[in-house]
């Protein structure tokens, strides 16, 4: 059974997990009409598609466990960017900020002893750092491309195959 706290931490990852889905939801939608940049929209239509499945997982668990899980409220995410780069910088500052977050629901399990939710949370745990892997080399090579057009037009082409590890999952 989930402690009041626990639960309580859960439902708050829920929510950050559906605002991860629609962050990347609006990527996906900018991207998709820039020109050229039709791979990244799909990168970001898959990763907004993930992290609904992230949600999903911690739904199913929290109500396994004899707690409700809450559906949250939608916000509207960033929709616009002033250009690639600057969206690359959010999706990976958005991952830090996730990877904080589940390291904060850990030390609250292991503070609670709650062994069965720190199982639970170990799967998180390795796909932050998958997660935050991918989006710190997009933005290593958007940074050595710069303003150029070959390298961007390269950037976009090769995106989907920094997710092929991911998609084994
Ligand atoms: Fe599910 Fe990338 O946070």
């Amino acid at each position: 059974m989930l402690s009041k706290s626990m639960q309580d931490a859960l439902n708050r990852q829920v929510m950050l997990e559906a605002a991860s889905s629609q962050a990347y939801l609006a990527m996906a939608s900018w991207s998709e009409i820039q020109p050229g940049l039709d791979n990244v929209a799909e990168y970001f239509f898959l990763q907004s598609e993930e992290e609904r499945v992230h949600m999903l997982k911690l739904i199913r668990f929290v109500n396994e466990r004899g707690g409700f899980a809450l559906v949250p409220a939608l916000q509207q995410p960033i929709i616009t960017f002033k250009g690639l780069k600057s969206m690359f910088e959010e999706f990976l500052k958005h991952e830090i900020d996730i990877s904080q977050s589940i390291n904060e629901l850990v030390d609250l399990a292991l503070k609670e002893k709650d062994y069965a939710t720190h199982n639970f949370l170990q799967w998180y745990v390795s796909e932050q750092i998958e997660e935050e892997r991918s989006a710190r080399v997009l933005n290593d090579k958007l940074e050595l491309i710069g303003n150029d057009k070959s390298g961007l037009y390269l950037f976009d082409r090769d995106i989907m195959s920094t997710r092929q590890g991911e998609q084994k999952k």
